[in-house]
């Protein structure tokens, strides 16, 4: 399954969800080939952090490539995920057009709902006629959600994200603010890996596998950090 990580604005999370995603497929016996199409190389600078420090599964991730589509279908069972930023519209469209699934983060506001409702006008027109899959799904969450119930954004933000024409999917299973995001990505590390028991780690897992239900999970190993 192609699915491509992508929505208009920088910092909604793009990056740290298609690396997390991407170690927990092959985590899960998932062959997963990765496409980094951002200027900004994040994910292929963590994919090579990753590999310097000696973590463990490698990941194979590509940069821009010519003829980006072919290559994207190419991979025949294999999980592709890519990463793609609005630097690269062009890249992000034709990626777009070869994808079975498109994720977008959003950050719980309203700047970042009208963002993603640009980010679909924009690539609706351009891209439905030349998509490779017609049962192409369009599936939003919220990415960086509020810890406490009280704050109305996250809820706020999801409903209109239900709204918008275009949006097949708003996934419950949202991602909330977690330092452990951050820390881990500069250990080449996903949550889960270094906090398998953590509540950032409980949550990635639970979106994951409403991602790809039809996976089911090796249970998590419990690191001796955890016990101490
Ligand atoms: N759910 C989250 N909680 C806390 N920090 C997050 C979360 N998602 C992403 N981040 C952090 O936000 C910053 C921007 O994320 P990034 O994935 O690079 O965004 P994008 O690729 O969309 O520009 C990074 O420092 C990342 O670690
Ligand atoms: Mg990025």
């Amino acid at each position: 399954m192609i699915t491509v990580i992508a929505n208009l604005k920088g910092g909604s999370g793009k990056s740290t969800v298609a690396f997390n995603l991407a170690v927990w497929l092959e985590t899960n016996q998932r062959s997963v080939v990765g496409y980094d199409l951002d200027p900004q190389c994040t994910l292929s600078d963590l994919a090579m952090l990753r590999s310097e420090i000696g973590n463990k599964p490698d990941l194979e991730i590509h940069s821009m490539r010519a003829v980006l589509r072919d290559h994207l279908l190419s991979h025949g069972d294999m999980e592709v995920l890519v990463d793609v930023g609005a630097a690269n519209m062009a890249a992000m469209k034709e990626a777009i057009t070869a994808a079975d699934r498109i994720l977008v983060p959003v950050p719980p506001s309203q700047a970042d709902v009208w963002a993603t409702q640009r980010f679909l006008h924009i690539i609706g027109p351009d891209t439905s006629a030349m998509r490779v899959n017609q049962n192409q799904q369009m599936v939003a969450f919220v990415n960086r959600a509020d810890k406490h119930k009280s704050i109305r954004e996250t809820h706020e933000t999801e409903a209109a994200l239900r709204m918008l024409p275009g949006i097949d999917t708003v996934l419950p299973q949202r991602l909330r603010l977690r330092t452990g995001y951050r820390r881990s990505l500069s250990e080449g590390m996903t949550v889960f890996e270094m906090w398998p028991n953590s509540k950032a780690a409980e949550e990635f897992r639970a979106f994951a596998a409403a991602l790809y239900p039809d996976i089911s999970e090796i249970p998590a190993k419990i690191t001796m950090s955890e016990l101490a």
